[in-house]
């Protein structure tokens, strides 16, 4: 049977990968805390993506910049004024839902009945109003198209609001001095204010990228979906500065780059694809998403996105601070420097928790193995080494006759390579299961063979096949398939 959410859910918690935040006093909701099995597979995550950005781009630089940012900032990437849903509440239940979510579900209803044609129709109306931001006719399309509360079962709608995304605080101790700011919703913008500063300190030459990790927070109004929608999350960002002109042979060079990084990391190519947008954000003129085939469908992972001069001319505008760039390369057009220009962005952003639900569901395998009366479920996490919480498990297989001494030293002997740990409570056989649950894809069994010859057996995981080798292969051995 196909994997659900739900088994999902249930897994990441039993398995200490994600738990829901301050859970003690009933979770709240949207907002995920990450375990210690979760930690490590996501600290793999971001440190594949920073090294397939960073080190493998000589290009490509990384920052870390602040969540807080002056609020002019805000402003000027149009945020303030258009980071907004549409936000309808039913007022029999009192729940809150997107309008355009609404009027999406239902579409897709159509498409799921065959009438492929009407779903088309509703989608490219939604796209008008949206467009017209037209919160009136939202409204009376969901009314037409009958769409009633999941909860209640009633049509009794309010009137269809924007909600701006942002979350907004004080920051000052005395009232009068206070200023309200805003929680980043994108890592983006702290590159771009950052732009001219790497650019003149690292002598960089465009094209060249910025690259990111850090946190975002958006009030969604609807968080469903675990890790896929939350309000406080992660991003990995990176902003390539190009010559304008050039934008789309980067674009189409990214989001093909991209792409083979998540196939690189283990995500099956049938699983991924691409979803071009017809409706572009206000500062696109190009944008794909590469989505993933979650247990509840195909979604956004990523977005590659071709942001023109857009932010960096906006940042000029209302900082008054110059955004340009001179170019000394030589235009064969003219024969003479390019010279001064804002440069042209092309933008590529994950977010890590998204990326971290799609590893988590395509590794999450439950197997029937044996035969007849023996035959028996065994779930495991096809993880890619490299990205597995824990490398390798020792075990002794008893707890006496030196056999502990004999696996600690292996232990101590291979840790500053990769994640290893001892593991000595329960019969064999149930500690292979344990660390197949947490995707550890090598298993180290120490027994009195060890203490003649110095050799063990190393299980590994997807096909609990085992194999004799002598301790001093096992640095070379693992070490290498657990790199990526
Ligand atoms: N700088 C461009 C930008 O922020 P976006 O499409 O709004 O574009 C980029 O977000 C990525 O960030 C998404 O593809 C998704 O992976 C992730 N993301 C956005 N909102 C999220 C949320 N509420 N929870 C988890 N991830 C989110």
């Amino acid at each position: 049977p196909a994997t659900s959410l739900q088994d999902i859910i249930a897994h990441a918690k039993e398995y200490g990968f994600v738990f829901p935040s301050s859970e003690i006093y009933d979770g709240l909701q949207a907002v995920y805390d990450y375990g210690q099995n979760g930690v490590e597979l996501k600290n793999n995550l971001k440190t594949a993506w920073w090294k397939a950005m960073t080190q493998l781009h000589d290009e490509v630089v990384g920052i870390d910049a602040s969540i807080f940012m002056h609020p002019l900032t805000w402003k000027a990437s149009g945020h303030v004024d258009s980071f907004n849903d549409p936000m309808i509440d039913n007022k029999d239940s009192k729940k809150r839902y997107r309008a355009d979510q609404l009027l999406e579900g239902k579409a897709e209803q159509y498409e799921k009945a065959g009438d492929e044609a009407r779903g088309q129709a509703l989608r490219n109306e939604l796209g008008r109003l949206q467009g017209a931001e037209d919160m009136e006719g939202l409204r009376d399309l969901i009314i037409a198209e009958g769409i009633v509360c999941p909860i209640s079962g009633t049509s009794n709608w309010t009137e269809v609001r924007q909600f701006n995304l942002m979350f907004s605080t004080q920051v000052g101790s005395v009232a009068e001095d206070a200023s309200l700011i805003y929680l980043r919703p994108e890592t983006a913008q702290g590159i771009f204010v950052n732009f001219l500063n790497v650019q003149k300190t690292g002598r960089m030459k465009v094209p060249f990228g910025i690259a990111q990790i850090g946190k975002a927070f958006r009030n969604e109004i609807v968080a469903r979906q675990f890790t896929f929608r939350m309000r406080e999350f992660e991003q990995m960002e990176m902003q390539y500065f190009v010559r304008p002109g050039t934008e789309m042979e980067w674009y189409e060079k990214w989001r093909d780059t991209r792409l083979a990084f998540h196939k690189a990391i283990g995500l099956p190519a049938a699983k991924l694809k691409f979803h071009i947008h017809e409706k572009l954000a206000h500062y696109a003129n190009a944008a794909v998403d590469i989505e993933y085939e979650f247990p509840f469908g195909f979604r956004e992972m990523e977005g590659i996105h071709s942001r023109t001069d857009f932010d960096l001319k906006s940042h000029q505008e209302l900082s008054k601070k110059k955004q340009q760039y001179f170019d000394n390369d030589i235009n064969p057009e003219t024969g003479k420097p390019y010279g001064n220009y804002i440069p042209y962005v092309v933008e590529t952003s994950v977010g890590a928790d998204r990326l971290f639900l799609a590893t988590f569901c395509n590794a999450f395998t439950k197997e029937t193995v044996g035969e007849g009366e023996t035959q028996k479920e065994r779930t495991y996490l096809k993880l890619h080494p490299a990205l597995a919480p824990i490398k390798a498990a020792v075990f002794p297989l008893v707890r006496k006759d030196g056999l502990p001494e004999k696996a600690e030293q292996i232990v101590k002997s291979l840790r500053s390579e990769f994640r290893v740990i001892m593991e000595e409570r329960d019969a064999i056989g149930k500690r292979y299961t344990r660390q197949d649950l947490i995707g550890t894809p090598y298993c180290i069994a120490v027994d009195y063979q060890t203490l003649e010859d110095d050799t063990v057996t190393i299980r590994h995981r997807d096909t609990t096949e085992q194999e004799r080798v002598h301790i001093s292969e096992l640095k070379a051995k693992i070490g290498h398939a657990v790199s990526m």
